[in-house]
């Protein structure tokens, strides 16, 4: 069954781990982003080891292949599950953390990509790289097929990406390749600053394994009771599209 990781978008250490003991033994997975990891450092990650929570570190990790070598040989000490660095890294770099990442003692973090950061569009895309307006058209979906490619091809494990273009990497990557889906609203609630959403049972039906949760539990009066609501909405999904989804 797909697992949702509850993001931890929080200013203190203090208070990520109030949300973490208040959501309980059901809330396995928790997303460590740069802010918080910033803010808190390692310590945050021990802490939630020590509650026995898995950790999807989100770093977002792009160098030279050596720098992120010793980042994600520190990251796998650390013992997180997940580990985000940048496909446009390129292959060499990408294939220096799956090297770094094997030789630390343990299980290994599994590496996923990202592609193309969803608060890019067509136009700055084009910018970014070159391009001219015309090239870019329609270009975003084929980019992150096309990135997605080249981080399987140097050894990541899956790519981070919007619900609406999971459905065309699942067609493109088949499990076990991982997707890793943010921008989750249950049906009724609204988007926030986000602008490509889905509803969980949709996230599943696209293929996502992991589903990244943030306000939609963290920002409500009870946060326990939303992400119960979720988990029974990843659940009923399953139930009625049992192929979505990792077994
Ligand atoms: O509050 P919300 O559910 O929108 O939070 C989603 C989480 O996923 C945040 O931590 C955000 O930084 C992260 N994220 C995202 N879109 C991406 C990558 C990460 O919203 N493309």
């Amino acid at each position: 069954m797909a697992e949702v990781i509850v993001a931890l978008d929080t200013r203190t250490a203090d208070e990520a781990l109030g949300l973490v003991d208040e959501l309980g033994s059901p809330a396995k997975y928790f997303k460590v982003g740069l802010e918080l990891f910033t803010r808190g450092g390692p310590a945050v990650v021990h802490a939630l080891r020590e509650r026995g929570k898995r950790v999807f570190l989100d770093l977002k990790l792009h160098d030279i292949p050596n720098t992120v070598a010793g980042a994600v040989k520190a990251a796998s000490a650390l013992e997180v599950d997940l580990l985000t660095l940048h496909v446009s890294g390129g292959r060499a770099m990408m294939e220096a953390a799956r090297e770094a990442a094997e030789a630390v003692p343990g299980t290994p973090p599994r590496l996923l990509g990202v592609t193309v950061l969803t608060s890019l569009d067509r136009g700055q895309l084009a910018r970014i790289w070159g391009r001219s307006t015309d090239d870019a058209d329609g270009g975003v979906e084929e980019d992150v097929v096309r990135l997605a490619e080249l981080a399987r091809g140097s050894g990541l494990d899956g790519v981070v990406a919007s619900p609406q273009e999971a459905r065309a990497l699942r067609r493109a990557f088949p499990q076990p390749f991982l997707l890793v889906t943010p921008g989750i609203r249950p049906a009724g609630r609204a988007p926030d600053d986000q602008r490509r959403t889905a509803t969980p049972g949709e996230a599943v039906e696209a293929g996502a394994d992991f589903l990244v949760v943030g306000r939609a539990v963290t920002g409500t009066r009870d946060p326990a009771p939303s992400f119960q609501a979720i988990l029974s909405q990843v659940r009923r999904a399953h139930s009625t599209s049992p192929e979505a989804g990792v077994p």
